[in-house]
């Protein structure tokens, strides 16, 4: 696994991490100035903690309007309403406190302050002319990663599935990340926002590695790189630990401070490295059953794993993410098989359907869903194996029928 030591990070200027640091938002806010547009996640509306911050920014003499109608899947219009709203207020600098939807809203009505509409000018990559307002993102799930990110996705009414936005330009200014927000999560987002950090982890780890040219515009995503191996590694031991502890034990403070350390290091690694297959088959999927982003890619990540393990390369890298996950087996070839059969027993311990079956897939979709999956180019070019509609239908299929078991030797 030895390779040239290249990367490249793109990060918020800060990042603050552990229980308290929402102490912080005054003296970061107060760096771009008074006037406060607080994006805020609609359930923390009413609740102890935010009404906590919100004194606390007022009394220091902070100017905030709140905008809490973030709304599932972000549909585009919700997104242009949200920011004739910014446009009235004029804020100096935005604040996002909410799961991922809301710190995505958050990206993109900064962007849509200062560049304007439409969304649509900016699908896809590096399409961003500059700099949106300054943004300070608060995550209320371990999950995502967006608050150190440069993609949000919306929904378009005139697309049949969610569409991103990648730019450098989105990365927040500020990422406060404080696990306190995140122990009142329910069950099911606490499960299927972790298990979204872990894929986030193991295709940031398992991605491609593009030979880098610095010479002209780099990509947003460059494939795996010297910083991300580091970061995506780590960012396993402490989900595959802790994931299953958070979703049985929501209190536990040090399992979920653990889980958001985790979910960080996985979105600063992806935010540079890429996801790949389970990421481009969970868009369709998501689209056509209405099921949560993590819930689809947790489901699909086993099979994908399997279909990787014909790369040598892609092997060997599958077998450290089961040394990470705990396996002890004496082989390469064990521990790669080792790393399969924990995620399929950590989806079953979290509550992760086994199949696209139990998720109400048919079997007469999987090819429009392997072709839909296969124009996701750019989640395709990061995978470490060639990625046809043939291979995508492939993966599909033996996840359609659940064909891994937390003891089945894939
Ligand atoms: N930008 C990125 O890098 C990136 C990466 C992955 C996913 N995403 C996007 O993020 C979204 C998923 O984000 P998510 O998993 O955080 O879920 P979410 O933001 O959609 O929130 C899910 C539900 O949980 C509620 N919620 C959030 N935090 C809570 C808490 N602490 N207590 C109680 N309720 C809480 C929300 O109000 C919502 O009803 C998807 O739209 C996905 O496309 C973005
Ligand atoms: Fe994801």
């Amino acid at each position: 696994m030895n390779d040239v030591m290249t990367g490249t990070l793109r990060l918020p200027t800060r990042v603050h991490f552990g229980y308290g640091t929402r102490e912080q938002l005054s003296e970061v806010l107060g760096l771009s100035g008074r006037r406060v547009l607080a994006v805020v996640d609609p359930f923390l509306i009413g609740s102890t903690l935010f009404e906590e911050v919100l004194t606390r920014l007022r009394g220091d003499g902070f100017d905030v309007a709140v905008h809490s109608d973030v709304q599932p899947e972000l549909p585009t219009a919700s997104l242009e309403a949200a920011a004739a709203f910014a446009r009235e207020h004029r804020p100096d600098v935005v604040l996002a406190v909410g799961g991922g939807s809301a710190l995505d809203a958050a990206k993109l009505v900064a962007l849509l302050a200062v560049h304007g509409g439409p969304l649509s000018r900016y699908y896809g990559e590096n399409l961003v002319p500059g700099p949106s307002l300054p943004l300070v993102a608060v995550p209320t799930t371990a999950g995502t990663g967006s608050e150190v990110t440069p993609v949000a996705v919306v929904s378009d009414p005139e697309r049949e599935m969610k569409v991103g936005i990648s730019s450098p330009h989105l990365i927040p200014t500020t990422a406060i990340v404080d696990p306190e927000f995140t122990l009142g999560a329910p069950r099911s987002v606490t499960a299927f926002a972790g298990i979204d950090a872990l894929v986030h982890a193991v295709e940031s780890f398992t991605a491609v590695r593009f030979a880098p040219s610095w010479d002209g515009t780099l990509p947003v995503f460059t494939g795996r790189n010297a910083f991300s191996d580091v970061l995506a590694l780590r960012a396993v031991e402490l989900l595959g630990t802790s994931l299953p502890v958070v979703v049985d034990e929501p209190g536990d403070r040090g399992a979920r401070e653990e889980v958001a350390f985790g979910s960080l290091l996985a979105g600063v690694s992806f935010g540079a490295t890429g996801t790949h297959l389970s990421h481009a088959l969970q868009y369709p999927v998501g689209a056509a059953t209405k099921t949560p982003h993590g819930l689809g890619t947790g489901l699909l990540l086993p099979y994908v794993l399997r279909a990787c393990l014909a790369d040598a390369g892609a092997a060997e890298r599958i077998a450290a993410v089961g040394g990470a996950l705990g396996s002890t087996a004496s082989t390469a070839d064990g521990r790669a098989r080792d790393a399969i059969s924990s995620i399929v027993a950590l989806n079953r311990a979290i509550g992760v359907p086994a199949s696209l079956r139990d998720i109400g897939v048919t079997r007469q979709q999987l090819p429009q869903l392997a072709e839909l999956a296969s124009r996701s180019a750019r989640l395709i070019a990061i995978a470490p194996i060639p990625a046809p509609p043939e291979q995508l239908l492939d993966i599909l299929d033996h996840a359609y029928a659940g064909s891994l078991t937390e003891r089945s030797d894939p």
